[in-house]
């Protein structure tokens, strides 16, 4: 059998409408517009308001918009990857909702977590399958309601994050496109960096945990911006050596959106010129798996066939990773 290439094919996105800025924020902590913007970037983000919708609604509709946009049937979906750490359940996986709610009747679905670097696993792990040849379509999604797991007293952390999600379909070519090579690393020394606290099978839920807030996400913010900018930054020089690209070679830089600092930072090492870097973080925050996948989809309407995509991202585990991707329609 002749080599596969998983390429993607199309996108969908989702966001929630209600629109939590740095303004209300100041009502709710010690915080300002001026410190947020210039420390994050960040002016807005959206929050899934509705108490009943979780994660694998904004996922679905994430979903259903990929599938509208390619016209493909939801029967020829072979495969549904979730990346979160905001499943609706601990179990069953949110991918299985997502895969009820859309009708993919043939598909099978499991989650993935690997935090901000999610996305980026979980459409190696499907590539993978694709290449294989063991599948023809498969669904990855990054979805993300981190207002479920935000402490909107800890202005550290409050901040930075918001709701959303983003979906690509990967499908089966013959020629060289799609996911062409990546880099992915972990860390677990620094597992507590950026973690929550309770909730697992370490510390299940009681009146304690509760009470001390360790339901909400935990992040030592420094140390994370240190890393995450040496990460960032190393691996996307990495992946560019490996497949012989300058800056001048790669059209866009899809970077996970968690500080515009880090970004720029990761950008400047690649020699990029700042026109080719997907930025949204002004208008969403940091929404974690959802980040990339929501840039491709904003950006989808200017990408072309054959354009070279360096996909980059950093996050808790600590895990960080680099995906280079030809551009496929
Ligand atoms: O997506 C997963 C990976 N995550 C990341 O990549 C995030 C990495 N970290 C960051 O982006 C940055 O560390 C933050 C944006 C979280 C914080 O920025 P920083 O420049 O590292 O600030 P800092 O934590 O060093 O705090 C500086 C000061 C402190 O005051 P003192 O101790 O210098 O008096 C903080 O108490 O800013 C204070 N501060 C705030 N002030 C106003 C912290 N949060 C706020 C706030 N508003 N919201």
């Amino acid at each position: 059998m002749s080599k596969r290439y998983a390429g993607i094919t199309g996108t969908g996105h989702y966001v929630p409408e209600y629109v939590l800025t740095n303004q209300e924020l100041e009502t709710i902590v010690d915080t300002n517009d001026e410190w947020i913007r210039t420390r994050t970037g960040i002016r807005e983000r959206r929050i899934l308001k509705d108490k009943d919708k979780a994660t694998s609604f904004m996922a679905t509709r994430a979903a259903e918009e990929v599938l509208e946009r390619t016209g493909t049937d939801p029967k020829e979906i072979d495969v549904i990857i979730v990346a979160t750490v905001t499943p609706d359940y601990m179990f069953p996986a949110t991918a299985c909702l997502v895969q009820k709610n859309i009708g993919a009747t043939r598909a099978y679905a499991f989650d993935m977590l690997a935090a901000c670097s999610g996305f980026l696993f979980a459409l190696t792990t499907g590539s993978n399958m694709i290449e294989s040849g063991r599948a023809q379509k498969v669904l990855v999604i990054g979805a993300d309601k981190m207002s479920s797991i935000v402490d909107y007293t800890d202005r550290n952390t409050c901040i930075l994050f918001g709701d959303g999600a983003g979906a690509v379909l990967l499908e089966a070519f013959e020629e060289e496109t799609g996911v062409i090579d990546y880099v992915h690393y972990t860390d677990g020394d620094d597992q507590c960096l950026l973690y929550q606290p309770a909730g697992g099978s370490k510390r299940p839920a009681s009146h304690e945990t509760v009470d001390l807030h360790l339901h909400s996400l935990r992040q030592d913010g420094r140390p994370v911006f240190k890393k995450a900018t040496e990460g960032m930054a190393d691996v996307s020089a990495e992946i560019m050596k490996r497949n012989n690209l300058t800056g001048e070679d790669v059209d866009w830089l899809v970077p996970h959106q968690a500080n515009l600092r880090i970004i720029s930072a990761t950008a400047n090492r690649m020699g990029l010129d700042p026109s080719k870097v997907m930025i949204n973080i002004d208008k969403y925050g940091n929404t974690t798996a959802a980040t990339i996948p929501l840039c491709l989809c904003e950006w989808s309407d200017r990408l072309s066939k054959g354009d070279k995509l360096v996909l980059t991202a950093f996050g808790g585990g600590l895990t960080w990773g680099a995906t280079y991707v030809k551009w496929s329609v």
